[in-house]
């Protein structure tokens, strides 16, 4: 690679899971603070950070697209295109891999070392091409430079990684081992985001229920103490292991206010013999026991999950009980997918992989029943009272976009602005979002 002068714009394209989103606002900030400013909308940046997804093969595979479609579109007169960092998942499971296949690419960074892209980038502009994937021992949260402006509604990531290795899944290999960030860091950053103007944060982790003070106290003592923050309305978690659910965070949500009736509880499977082989250490038994604790707590709680269809080895009949659970639940909202074969998971190399059409038929199914669900939660709201945390302008005229606490979309007209707490009435439901009526008292 030859020496470039030093980048003065950039952007930051994130894919996948909120933590990558979170992730992607950090670099930017990072890069902000080194004197680089985004690039204006349309135009084409001198340094363009993928923030990659692995999860599933599609996701992982979009990133050499990008960098193809990066090279192609914006190469300059003098022959030069943007510099190219490839960070996230991806980066963290392909490093030499996307060096080899991409010649582009001048820095790849995994999700535990991206606070060293500064001297990455000093080394890119001098012709050098580098690779940092270590998991260094300090954290990088401590050398990332103070939140400054964010929406309302903004995220935290208060633990990574993952012990957990379901047979499916890179996350583990990806990001780590579990790890908890300090409890006084977290509180310092929350204060932090409040005062940048957010006024809902959402704590982040792969198995943020798994969050651990030093003294060994769950995730249920954070979100009491943040309850504390002036001018914090709001809380909330994902994404949650079902293992994790102690009786201390179940009980938070009785008891704290600030904490919204929403619980995204992913269970992958409804069949007993397909989640042992999928090493979930739960049963549909002992989730569903747990779904009942929480709704003991929390009556109106909204639930989530996340679904996989065609496991190896998941026969017709243990599809059928994915849709029983499903129905036994009756859940607000959901994620499915279809199983992707993940290189250097365990599942990628057991037998009975499952032909694409079968999945392809099963997710349908599963879709269909999801969506009634979805349509019934959303249509049992109607006639409720509640708070919207408005996110953004609508497309018509004085009209206003935001969540409910049951994190549903809600539309309204009237006086309000961004980042306002406004009571409404839920007046119409459809699918993917509900009509209020502002309640002038
Ligand atoms: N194939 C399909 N879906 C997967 N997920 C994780 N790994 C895979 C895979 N190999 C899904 C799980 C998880 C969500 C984040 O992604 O449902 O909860
Ligand atoms: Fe992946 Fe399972 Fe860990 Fe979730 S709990 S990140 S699905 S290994």
């Amino acid at each position: 690679m030859r020496p470039t002068p030093p980048p003065r714009t950039y952007r930051v394209k994130s894919f996948g899971c909120q933590m990558n989103v979170y992730d992607g606002e950090r670099m930017a900030e990072l890069l902000a603070a080194e004197g680089i400013t985004p690039a204006p909308e349309g135009e084409e940046a001198d340094l363009v950070v993928l923030n990659t997804c692995h999860i599933r093969e599609k996701a992982a595979e979009k990133v050499y697209s990008d960098i193809g479609r990066i090279t192609k579109d914006w190469r300059r007169e003098d022959g030069t295109s943007p510099l190219i960092a490839v960070a996230g998942c991806v980066a963290q499971a392909e490093g030499e891999e996307i060096m080899a296949r991409a010649p582009a690419v001048s820095m790849v960074v995994g999700p535990q070392a991206y606070h060293r892209l500064p001297a990455m980038i000093a080394e890119a502009v001098e012709g050098r091409r580098t690779v940092d994937t270590d998991m260094p021992a300090e954290t990088k949260f401590d050398a990332l430079p103070a939140r400054r402006k964010v929406g309302p509604s903004a995220f935290l990531t208060v633990q990574e990684g993952c012990d957990k290795f379901c047979t499916y899944c890179v996350v583990p290999y990806t990001r780590g081992a579990e790890k908890s960030r300090t409890f006084n860091d977290l509180i310092a950053e929350a204060e932090k985001l409040v005062e940048a103007g957010a006024r809902e944060i959402t704590l982040l982790g792969q198995n943020v229920n798994a969050w651990r003070d030093a003294d060994g106290r769950g995730l249920e003592r954070l979100i009491e103490r943040l309850a504390l923050v002036p001018g914090l309305a709001r809380i909330r978690y994902t994404t949650s292991h079902p293992n994790d659910m102690t009786e201390g965070l179940i009980e938070a949500h009785r008891d704290v206010p600030q904490l919204m009736p929403f619980l995204h509880l992913p269970v992958q499977a409804g069949n007993d013999r397909v989640l042992k082989a999928m090493n979930r250490s739960h049963t549909a038994a002992s989730y569903l026991a747990v779904l009942d604790k929480v709704r003991a707590a929390r009556p109106d709680i909204a639930l989530s999950g996340d679904f996989i269809v065609g496991f190896p080895g998941e026969t017709d009949a243990e599809f059928e009980d994915t849709l029983k659970l499903v129905e036994a639940v009756g859940y607000a909202q959901c994620f499915s997918f279809k199983y992707s074969a993940r290189p250097g998971t365990p599942a990628a190399t057991m037998d009975g992989q499952v032909p694409v059409e079968v999945m392809d038929e099963r997710l349908q199914r599963l879709q269909a029943a999801l969506n009634a669900s979805q349509l019934a939660f959303n249509a049992a709201s109607v006639g409720k009272r509640c708070t919207v945390l408005v996110e953004r302008k609508g497309k018509y005229p004085g009209q206003w976009l935001g969540k409910s606490p049951w994190l549903q979309s809600v539309h309204f007209t009237g006086d309000a602005g961004i980042g306002d707490l406004v009571e409404v009435e839920l007046v119409e439901a459809g699918a993917n979002s509900l009509a209020g009526r502002i309640i002038i008292n």
